[in-house]
């Protein structure tokens, strides 16, 4: 029986997911979402029109490709109708192919103005959420207070989304927090209710499982990044999923068994978004180069992205914990200019060395760096191996002997074509 293939980010998310995922889906019949919600924003360009997506699998512009939204994805249904009306003006019929699984739960807009009152309340320790109600979804699932997809079809429904909302509100008045959600905004998120009635509503574990049966290829599409993950990331400024390769067992309903390759992406340097520990963020000239070059805008919110040196130590650290087999190298072409490139291959705590990331998210952190002289060529329209520059050849070899994983593509700008398999 074939084994579902799953693509996930190594560092602090935004490596390029949508990106690849859409480069690799003419290889697969399912492309699926099994955590995190609209905090994502996944962005693939091709035939010069560039689109990014919250919520719907990075394989939608695809005809024949099924996208499930699988159980573990807390799903907004208001930015899931705006989403889907954003397809249909580029000529897309995103409802024709996509399947939503009813174990998602859902994001109230109390939710959202929650997650705003807590980030508030939060003071000088804000994590920098993205806002859209996922810390507070999360939370009501755990707490075994949530609404799942499935519950819109009882009869019900009405009465307990009145329960969860008051519950929600009384809860933000103790915290003094920003205005509860208008009446337009509420009123929007029932008519996307309505809509979403009428959308393919399934089991996803029970599909799943007959794609694989059928002999059908899947590939399960990651959000966020691995140091952004509940258990494994710098927490508290972490997202509240599980980001990791388990993620997508649980977050889809399959048995660990069934997971085939594990791709592992990252950055040919980092970026963060949102608070928390960055051991190799530059404050300098080089930094602001990296955020210029790379255009390293948030896709969601717009923030400018924190920026810095590729950092090994925790890339080893997330290939540990996801089990990743091959390796996807993103934004090499943003490092063109650069004469000369840094690697951090260890740190330096309270004068120890380690290759290990520290348990406090407050240690003092340098970076031990590897210097590398720049390529200093325009890799953009390189479309083969062989032509790629030595020194970037050997830059990635570093990365291989560092890591002990091979890197299978390369990637050389935002487009769908432009992406290097190695053979
Ligand atoms: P995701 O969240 O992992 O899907 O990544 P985002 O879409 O948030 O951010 C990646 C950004 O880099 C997007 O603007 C992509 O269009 C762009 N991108 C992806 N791959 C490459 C690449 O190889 N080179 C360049 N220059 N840009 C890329
Ligand atoms: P993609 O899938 C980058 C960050 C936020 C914040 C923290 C918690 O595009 O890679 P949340 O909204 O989950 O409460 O925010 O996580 N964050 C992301 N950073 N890419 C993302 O997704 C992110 N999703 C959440 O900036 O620091
Ligand atoms: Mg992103």
């Amino acid at each position: 029986m074939n084994k579902i293939d799953v693509l996930l980010g190594l560092q602090w998310g935004d490596e390029g997911k949508g990106k690849v995922v859409d480069a690799l889906t003419q290889h697969y019949n399912v492309v699926a979402r099994f955590q995190g919600g609209a905090n994502a924003g996944h962005s693939l360009e091709f035939n010069g029109i560039k689109h990014v997506l919250h919520l719907i699998p990075s394989g939608i512009f695809h005809p024949k490709t099924i996208n499930i939204i699988g159980n573990g994805v807390v799903l907004d249904p208001a930015i899931l109708v705006q989403e889907i009306s954003e397809l249909e003006q580029m000529g897309v019929d995103a409802t024709k192919n996509l399947h939503i699984s009813k174990k998602a739960h859902l994001i109230l807009p109390t939710h959202r103005a929650l997650d705003a009152a807590l980030e508030q309340a939060k003071g000088d320790n804000k994590i920098g959420s993205t806002l859209k109600g996922i810390g507070p979804t999360y939370t009501d699932k755990t707490a075994r207070n949530g609404l799942r997809v499935g519950d819109i079809l009882r009869p019900d429904f009405d009465a307990r989304y009145k329960q969860l909302r008051q519950k929600h509100l009384d809860t933000i008045a103790q915290l003094n927090g920003p205005v509860a959600p208008t009446q337009a905004d509420e009123d929007a998120w029932m008519r996307a209710i309505d809509k979403l009635r009428s959308y393919t509503l399934i089991d996803s574990e029970y599909a799943i499982d007959q794609h694989l049966s059928d002999g059908q290829r899947v590939l399960a599409e990651g959000a966020q990044g691995s140091l952004l993950d509940i258990d494994f990331g710098s927490y508290p400024f972490v997202t509240s999923s599980n980001t990791v390769c388990a993620g997508a067992c649980t977050g889809m309903g399959i048995a660990p068994g069934r997971i085939g390759e594990v791709y592992g992406i990252f950055k040919a340097y980092c970026t963060r978004v949102g608070a928390g520990p960055f051991p190799t963020e530059l404050f300098d000239s080089t930094g602001e180069q990296l955020r210029t070059i790379g255009a390293e805008f948030g896709a969601t919110t717009g923030r400018p992205r924190r920026c810095g040196w590729l950092d090994l130590v925790a890339l080893r650290y997330a290939i540990m914990v996801n089990g990743v087999t091959q390796l996807i190298m993103t934004k090499a072409d943003v490092l063109d200019t650069f004469a000369s490139i840094k690697v951090a291959t260890a740190y330096r705590v309270d004068g120890q060395l380690t290759n290990q990331i520290p348990y406090n998210t407050d240690a003092r952190i340098e970076p031990v760096y590897q210097e590398f002289a720049g390529w200093q060529t325009d890799i953009t329209s390189i479309r083969c191996e062989s032509d790629l520059p030595q020194r970037l050849l050997d830059y990635v070899r570093f990365i291989e002997e560092q890591t002990g994983v091979p890197v299978r593509i390369i990637s050389v700008g935002p487009d769908r074509n432009a992406t290097i398999m190695r053979g």
